[in-house]
């Protein structure tokens, strides 16, 4: 058979242009065959909890859905009230990236703040926690934020920490979008349960799609008291999953080990090298710390668009000609260095 793409190739444009680690491509092979019961009643979803609770403490629950739009709704619409509204950074997928799904689907409000390194803060979020009482205005709930962010910076447990006393003390919830938990986690050498359960989050998106899966990410809810609904909403949302062992045994895959680690360590490593290297080259400025697994620069009007005839990747900000390198569990050190080759020839 011909081949239809090369398997070769890899791009900087985002952890899930990566294909599937071989790991989780066996575990779902193991999964397969014989019949287990649908939508979530299965052995697969039933060891998933126990790998969860193992990983984030014996009150969590996880909630395997399709992709992590579908898991930060459902998180929130499970969190909130009709006239609930969620404090979030600009910056936050929710607010840029999933085409109003939070306001449209989950019927939420959403109260943004700008941060310049994609971290809220409580200063940040008491420009937008008020008006209680005021039927004016959508009631504030829930402070979401993203870990590590979507400008690849991380937070310290004690950062977590401090937003979560901050809006406990308010009556809201702290909502985690971990679709890179993994990355953060990694990166600060603490286990996952560090940057959530241990630190007040109550519902956390937890990624997988990043971190080598085919797809699957998970609700898990930390404070059974923070959601009302879940399992009725996640069908209404459409994120119930007849085959739910397949998204199930991938989770297993990833959590029940190190493999969560390993990948994203891995990951972080090669936007580290990429990072050192692109900084030496004159004329292009990295805009964020590399804590991650991307890489934010800024090149030389017109180096952009050549570099990407070599690989694919994505424009962070036009205006100032920003752009995202995205590292993967599969991206080698020979793909950074040749990529970094390809930077000094498209800058020169
Ligand atoms: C921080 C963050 N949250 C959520 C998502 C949503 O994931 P999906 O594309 O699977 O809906 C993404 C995907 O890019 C993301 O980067």
């Amino acid at each position: 058979m011909t081949a239809t793409h090369d398997t070769a190739r890899r791009d900087f444009a985002s952890d899930n242009y990566a294909g599937v680690h071989p790991e989780v491509m066996d575990l779902l092979a193991e999964a397969n065959g014989g019949h287990q019961v649908a939508y979530g009643d299965d052995e697969w979803t039933a060891r998933l909890q126990d790998v969860l609770r193992r990983q984030f403490g014996s009150a969590a629950l996880g909630y395997p859905v399709f992709n992590g739009t579908g898991a930060n709704v459902l998180s929130l619409q499970s969190m909130l009230p009709r006239w609930g509204a969620v404090v979030c950074a600009d910056s936050a997928h929710i607010n840029t990236d999933e085409n109003g799904a939070p306001e449209r689907v989950g019927g939420l409000k959403l109260l943004t703040t700008p941060s310049p390194d994609g971290k809220l803060t409580p200063e940040l979020v008491a420009r937008q926690a008020w008006g209680w009482g005021d039927t004016h205005r959508a009631q504030p709930g829930v402070v979401s934020i993203t870990q590590a962010t979507e400008l690849g910076t991380v937070y310290t447990p004690q950062e977590i920490r401090d937003l979560a006393d901050q809006a406990h003390s308010l009556g809201m919830r702290l909502h985690l979008d971990g679709s890179r938990l993994a990355n953060a986690a990694a990166s600060l050498g603490v286990p996952l349960r560090a940057l959530t359960t241990d630190v007040g989050v109550d519902v956390l998106s937890l990624g997988g799609t990043k971190n080598g899966l085919m797809m699957g990410e998970a609700v898990v809810v930390l404070d059974p008291e923070a959601v009302t609904g879940i399992d009725y909403l996640r069908k209404l949302d459409m994120q119930l999953a007849s085959k739910m062992r397949f998204v199930s045994a991938q989770l297993v895959a990833l959590f029940d080990g190190d493999l969560w680690q390993r990948s994203a360590s891995h990951a972080n490593a090669m936007a580290a090298r990429l990072s050192e290297g692109a900084r030496a080259v004159a004329g292009v400025r990295i805009t964020q710390p590399t804590q991650s697994n991307a890489v934010f620069a800024v090149l030389p009007p017109g180096a952009a668009d050549r570099l990407r005839e070599y690989r694919r990747f994505y424009d962070w900000n036009p205006a100032t000609g920003e752009v995202r390198w995205m590292c993967a569990f599969d991206t080698t050190p020979q793909d950074v260095d040749d990529f970094l080759d390809a930077l000094r020839a498209a800058v020169a």
